[in-house]
Protein backbone atom coordinates (compact mmCIF):
# COMPACT_ATOMS: atom_id res chain seq x y z
CA UNK A 1 0.00 0.00 0.00
CA UNK A 2 2.42 2.41 1.08
CA UNK A 3 4.73 1.77 -1.63
CA UNK A 4 2.52 1.91 -4.15
CA UNK A 5 1.70 5.06 -3.11
CA UNK A 6 5.25 6.27 -3.76
CA UNK A 7 5.49 4.60 -7.34
CA UNK A 8 2.52 6.78 -8.17
CA UNK A 9 3.75 9.86 -6.71
CA UNK A 10 7.22 9.04 -8.74
CA UNK A 11 5.25 8.23 -11.96
CA UNK A 12 3.67 11.25 -11.75
CA UNK A 13 6.67 13.88 -11.23
CA UNK A 14 8.18 11.85 -14.01
CA UNK A 15 5.03 12.66 -16.27
CA UNK A 16 4.95 16.47 -15.24
CA UNK A 17 8.64 16.92 -16.21
CA UNK A 18 8.73 14.95 -19.29
CA UNK A 19 5.62 17.14 -20.20
CA UNK A 20 7.60 20.41 -19.23
CA UNK A 21 10.76 19.25 -21.20
CA UNK A 22 8.36 18.57 -24.32
CA UNK A 23 6.42 21.58 -24.27
CA UNK A 24 10.11 23.98 -23.84
CA UNK A 25 11.08 21.72 -27.19
CA UNK A 26 8.14 22.41 -28.82
CA UNK A 27 9.11 26.55 -27.80
CA UNK A 28 12.56 26.05 -29.20
CA UNK A 29 11.33 24.38 -32.32
CA UNK A 30 8.46 26.60 -33.61
CA UNK A 31 10.32 29.69 -32.45
CA UNK A 32 11.25 31.57 -35.36
CA UNK A 33 13.11 34.60 -35.90
CA UNK A 34 11.41 37.15 -38.58
CA UNK A 35 12.96 39.39 -41.32
CA UNK A 36 9.02 40.98 -42.01
CA UNK A 37 10.88 42.93 -45.28
CA UNK A 38 13.04 41.20 -47.43
CA UNK A 39 14.14 44.00 -49.81
CA UNK A 40 14.78 47.66 -48.72
CA UNK A 41 15.53 50.59 -50.66
CA UNK A 42 17.14 53.29 -49.18
CA UNK A 43 19.07 56.96 -50.10
CA UNK A 44 22.56 57.34 -49.39
CA UNK A 45 23.41 59.08 -45.82
CA UNK A 46 19.71 58.25 -44.56
CA UNK A 47 19.20 56.23 -41.60
CA UNK A 48 17.15 53.00 -42.25
CA UNK A 49 15.88 50.05 -39.52
CA UNK A 50 16.25 46.57 -40.60
CA UNK A 51 13.78 44.93 -39.34
CA UNK A 52 14.70 41.68 -37.31
CA UNK A 53 12.50 39.86 -34.35
CA UNK A 54 11.94 36.70 -32.94
CA UNK A 55 8.27 35.42 -32.55
CA UNK A 56 7.62 34.52 -30.07
CA UNK A 57 8.81 37.01 -28.30
CA UNK A 58 12.26 35.72 -26.53
CA UNK A 59 15.44 37.69 -24.74
CA UNK A 60 17.54 38.11 -27.28
CA UNK A 61 20.10 39.98 -25.37
CA UNK A 62 23.13 37.58 -25.27
CA UNK A 63 23.94 37.36 -29.22
CA UNK A 64 22.82 39.18 -32.23
CA UNK A 65 24.60 39.22 -35.29
CA UNK A 66 24.36 41.40 -38.34
CA UNK A 67 26.51 40.24 -41.51
CA UNK A 68 26.72 41.40 -45.31
CA UNK A 69 27.08 39.22 -47.71
CA UNK A 70 27.62 36.40 -45.37
CA UNK A 71 31.46 37.96 -45.18
CA UNK A 72 31.47 41.44 -43.24
CA UNK A 73 30.60 41.81 -39.76
CA UNK A 74 28.30 44.57 -39.75
CA UNK A 75 27.13 45.09 -35.92
CA UNK A 76 27.57 41.99 -32.87
CA UNK A 77 26.61 41.22 -29.96
CA UNK A 78 28.27 38.50 -28.10
CA UNK A 79 27.50 37.07 -24.41
CA UNK A 80 25.52 40.62 -24.13
CA UNK A 81 28.66 43.14 -25.46
CA UNK A 82 28.84 45.30 -28.65
CA UNK A 83 31.98 44.01 -30.19
CA UNK A 84 33.66 46.27 -32.82
CA UNK A 85 37.11 45.06 -33.45
CA UNK A 86 35.48 42.88 -36.35
CA UNK A 87 33.59 45.44 -37.46
CA UNK A 88 33.97 46.13 -41.79
CA UNK A 89 35.35 49.71 -41.39
CA UNK A 90 32.44 51.29 -43.52
CA UNK A 91 30.09 50.33 -40.51
CA UNK A 92 32.11 52.09 -37.58
CA UNK A 93 30.10 54.36 -36.13
CA UNK A 94 27.04 54.02 -38.31
CA UNK A 95 25.34 51.09 -36.76
CA UNK A 96 23.14 50.47 -33.38
CA UNK A 97 21.16 47.76 -32.15
CA UNK A 98 17.72 48.84 -30.30
CA UNK A 99 19.27 47.51 -26.61
CA UNK A 100 15.88 48.22 -24.41
CA UNK A 101 14.03 45.95 -26.79
CA UNK A 102 16.84 43.02 -26.81
CA UNK A 103 14.77 41.29 -24.25
CA UNK A 104 11.84 41.15 -25.75
CA UNK A 105 12.95 39.88 -28.97
CA UNK A 106 13.70 42.71 -30.94
CA UNK A 107 16.92 42.64 -33.08
CA UNK A 108 16.40 45.58 -35.68
CA UNK A 109 19.36 46.71 -36.68
CA UNK A 110 19.65 51.12 -37.53
CA UNK A 111 22.28 51.75 -39.74
CA UNK A 112 22.97 55.31 -41.43
CA UNK A 113 23.77 54.09 -45.12
CA UNK A 114 26.55 54.42 -47.46
CA UNK A 115 26.66 53.40 -50.93
CA UNK A 116 28.98 50.18 -50.23
CA UNK A 117 26.14 49.26 -47.88
CA UNK A 118 24.30 47.58 -50.59
CA UNK A 119 23.89 43.90 -50.43
CA UNK A 120 22.09 40.92 -48.42
CA UNK A 121 22.02 41.14 -44.59
CA UNK A 122 21.82 38.13 -42.24
CA UNK A 123 20.14 38.59 -38.93
CA UNK A 124 21.52 35.91 -36.83
CA UNK A 125 20.35 35.15 -32.97
CA UNK A 126 20.56 32.17 -30.81
CA UNK A 127 17.54 31.17 -29.23
CA UNK A 128 18.00 28.21 -26.82
CA UNK A 129 20.68 25.72 -28.15
CA UNK A 130 19.96 26.63 -31.54
CA UNK A 131 21.41 29.54 -34.27
CA UNK A 132 18.42 30.78 -36.33
CA UNK A 133 18.85 33.71 -39.26
CA UNK A 134 16.97 35.24 -41.62
CA UNK A 135 18.19 37.89 -44.70
CA UNK A 136 17.01 41.20 -45.43
CA UNK A 137 18.50 42.70 -49.17
CA UNK A 138 19.24 46.46 -48.81
CA UNK A 139 19.61 49.20 -52.20
CA UNK A 140 21.06 51.87 -51.31
CA UNK A 141 20.53 55.01 -54.21
CA UNK A 142 22.22 57.81 -53.97
CA UNK A 143 20.91 61.11 -53.51
CA UNK A 144 17.64 61.64 -55.75
CA UNK A 145 17.01 64.95 -56.25
CA UNK A 146 19.95 67.71 -55.82
CA UNK A 147 21.49 65.55 -58.82
CA UNK A 148 18.65 65.02 -61.05
CA UNK A 149 17.81 68.13 -61.14
CA UNK A 150 21.14 69.40 -62.58
CA UNK A 151 20.96 66.93 -65.21
CA UNK A 152 17.80 68.38 -66.11
CA UNK A 153 18.88 71.70 -66.12
CA UNK A 154 22.24 70.32 -68.69
CA UNK A 155 19.42 68.67 -70.72
CA UNK A 156 17.06 72.11 -71.18
CA UNK A 157 20.31 73.90 -72.18
CA UNK A 158 20.69 71.73 -75.19
CA UNK A 159 17.01 71.32 -75.87
CA UNK A 160 15.77 73.46 -77.96
CA UNK A 161 12.46 74.42 -76.03
CA UNK A 162 14.51 74.56 -73.23
CA UNK A 163 14.23 78.00 -70.85
CA UNK A 164 16.55 79.94 -72.11
CA UNK A 165 15.67 83.33 -70.31
CA UNK A 166 16.98 81.92 -67.28
CA UNK A 167 19.47 79.95 -68.09
CA UNK A 168 21.73 81.93 -70.76
CA UNK A 169 24.78 79.68 -71.77
CA UNK A 170 28.22 81.92 -70.59
CA UNK A 171 28.92 81.86 -73.83
CA UNK A 172 25.90 83.84 -75.36
CA UNK A 173 26.06 86.78 -72.64
CA UNK A 174 29.90 87.09 -74.20
CA UNK A 175 28.72 87.36 -77.66
CA UNK A 176 25.92 90.24 -76.23
CA UNK A 177 28.26 91.97 -74.60
CA UNK A 178 30.86 92.31 -77.60
CA UNK A 179 28.03 92.86 -80.10
CA UNK A 180 26.65 95.93 -78.15
CA UNK A 181 30.15 97.51 -77.02
CA UNK A 182 30.98 96.85 -81.04
CA UNK A 183 27.80 98.75 -81.93
CA UNK A 184 28.81 101.40 -80.02
CA UNK A 185 31.81 101.99 -81.25
CA UNK A 186 30.25 102.08 -84.84
CA UNK A 187 28.20 105.00 -83.59
CA UNK A 188 30.70 106.66 -81.95
CA UNK A 189 32.87 106.42 -85.13
CA UNK A 190 29.58 107.86 -87.42
CA UNK A 191 29.17 110.59 -85.43
CA UNK A 192 32.17 111.71 -85.07
CA UNK A 193 33.06 111.41 -88.84
CA UNK A 194 29.70 112.85 -89.82
CA UNK A 195 29.61 116.08 -87.64
CA UNK A 196 33.22 116.71 -88.39
CA UNK A 197 32.27 116.62 -92.21
CA UNK A 198 28.95 118.65 -91.25
CA UNK A 199 31.01 121.28 -89.82
CA UNK A 200 33.68 121.51 -92.61
CA UNK A 201 30.87 121.44 -95.42
CA UNK A 202 28.11 123.71 -94.34
CA UNK A 203 28.95 125.20 -90.68
CA UNK A 204 26.19 123.18 -89.48
CA UNK A 205 25.30 123.76 -85.35
CA UNK A 206 26.14 120.70 -83.21
CA UNK A 207 22.88 118.78 -83.57
CA UNK A 208 23.17 116.30 -80.68
CA UNK A 209 22.69 116.63 -76.70
CA UNK A 210 26.49 115.52 -76.28
CA UNK A 211 29.15 117.75 -76.52
CA UNK A 212 31.03 118.06 -79.96
CA UNK A 213 34.19 115.64 -80.33
CA UNK A 214 37.36 117.13 -79.99
CA UNK A 215 37.67 116.74 -84.10
CA UNK A 216 35.22 119.59 -84.23
CA UNK A 217 36.63 122.48 -81.79
CA UNK A 218 33.68 124.97 -80.87
CA UNK A 219 32.51 124.84 -84.48
CA UNK A 220 34.88 126.39 -86.11
CA UNK A 221 36.27 125.33 -89.56
CA UNK A 222 39.16 122.75 -89.72
CA UNK A 223 40.85 122.62 -93.44
CA UNK A 224 42.66 119.73 -92.21
CA UNK A 225 40.65 117.50 -94.48
CA UNK A 226 42.76 113.88 -95.43
CA UNK A 227 42.28 113.83 -99.34
CA UNK A 228 41.65 110.14 -99.13
CA UNK A 229 38.69 110.34 -96.97
CA UNK A 230 35.76 110.29 -99.07
CA UNK A 231 33.26 111.76 -96.76
CA UNK A 232 35.10 114.79 -95.43
CA UNK A 233 36.15 115.48 -99.45
CA UNK A 234 34.33 118.41 -100.68
CA UNK A 235 32.76 117.10 -104.56
CA UNK A 236 32.25 119.22 -106.97
CA UNK A 237 28.64 119.93 -107.48
CA UNK A 238 27.23 118.78 -104.61
CA UNK A 239 24.65 120.81 -102.59
CA UNK A 240 23.98 120.30 -98.50
CA UNK A 241 21.12 119.58 -98.96
CA UNK A 242 21.98 116.25 -101.28
CA UNK A 243 25.13 115.32 -99.02
CA UNK A 244 22.93 115.55 -95.68
CA UNK A 245 20.26 113.48 -97.64
CA UNK A 246 22.38 110.82 -98.17
CA UNK A 247 25.80 109.64 -96.66
CA UNK A 248 25.99 108.97 -92.63
CA UNK A 249 23.02 109.65 -91.98
CA UNK A 250 22.07 108.27 -88.32
CA UNK A 251 18.23 107.66 -90.25
CA UNK A 252 19.85 105.02 -92.49
CA UNK A 253 20.76 102.31 -90.19
C1 LIG B 1 11.46 46.70 -33.18
O1 LIG B 1 12.00 48.01 -33.00
C2 LIG B 1 11.79 48.87 -34.08
C3 LIG B 1 12.43 50.18 -33.74
O2 LIG B 1 11.98 50.68 -32.51
C4 LIG B 1 10.31 49.05 -34.33
O3 LIG B 1 10.14 49.84 -35.48
C5 LIG B 1 9.67 47.70 -34.56
O4 LIG B 1 8.28 47.85 -34.70
C6 LIG B 1 9.96 46.79 -33.39
N1 LIG B 1 9.41 45.49 -33.67
C7 LIG B 1 8.71 44.81 -32.75
C8 LIG B 1 8.20 43.50 -33.18
O5 LIG B 1 8.51 45.27 -31.64
C1 LIG C 1 27.31 42.43 -51.53
O1 LIG C 1 26.55 41.80 -52.53
C2 LIG C 1 25.95 42.69 -53.46
C3 LIG C 1 25.06 41.87 -54.38
O2 LIG C 1 25.71 40.73 -54.83
C4 LIG C 1 27.03 43.43 -54.21
O3 LIG C 1 26.46 44.33 -55.12
C5 LIG C 1 27.88 44.19 -53.21
O4 LIG C 1 28.95 44.83 -53.87
C6 LIG C 1 28.43 43.26 -52.14
N1 LIG C 1 29.09 44.07 -51.15
C7 LIG C 1 30.24 43.75 -50.61
C8 LIG C 1 30.83 44.74 -49.67
O5 LIG C 1 30.81 42.69 -50.88
C1 LIG D 1 25.57 63.82 -56.36
O1 LIG D 1 26.08 62.51 -56.28
C2 LIG D 1 27.41 62.41 -55.85
C3 LIG D 1 27.83 60.98 -55.90
O2 LIG D 1 27.11 60.28 -56.86
C4 LIG D 1 27.52 62.96 -54.43
O3 LIG D 1 28.86 62.92 -54.01
C5 LIG D 1 27.05 64.40 -54.42
O4 LIG D 1 27.04 64.86 -53.10
C6 LIG D 1 25.66 64.50 -55.01
N1 LIG D 1 25.29 65.90 -55.14
C7 LIG D 1 24.46 66.50 -54.32
C8 LIG D 1 24.19 67.95 -54.57
O5 LIG D 1 23.89 65.90 -53.42
C1 LIG E 1 14.24 65.21 -64.59
O1 LIG E 1 14.94 63.99 -64.51
C2 LIG E 1 14.21 62.95 -63.88
C3 LIG E 1 15.11 61.75 -63.76
O2 LIG E 1 16.09 61.75 -64.74
C4 LIG E 1 12.97 62.65 -64.72
O3 LIG E 1 12.21 61.66 -64.08
C5 LIG E 1 12.14 63.91 -64.86
O4 LIG E 1 11.05 63.65 -65.70
C6 LIG E 1 13.00 65.03 -65.44
N1 LIG E 1 12.21 66.24 -65.47
C7 LIG E 1 12.27 67.10 -66.49
C8 LIG E 1 11.47 68.34 -66.37
O5 LIG E 1 12.98 66.89 -67.47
Amino acid sequence: MHGSFRMKEILGVLLLVSIWIRTTDAVRNTAELRCPDTSLDAEVDKTVILPCWTVPKMDVGNKVEWVLNDTVDVHLLRKGKHEFDDQGKDYKDRTSLFNSELETGNCSLRLKTKMSHTGRYRCTVRIGDETKHCFISLTVHPHERSNTTQLNLSDSTNSPGGNKDSTFPPGGIVGIVFGIVGIIIIIILIWKRKTCSEVLGGKRPWPFPFPRPPCCPSGEVVLQIDPDDPVAQPRPGRTEVGRTGHQGKPDDF
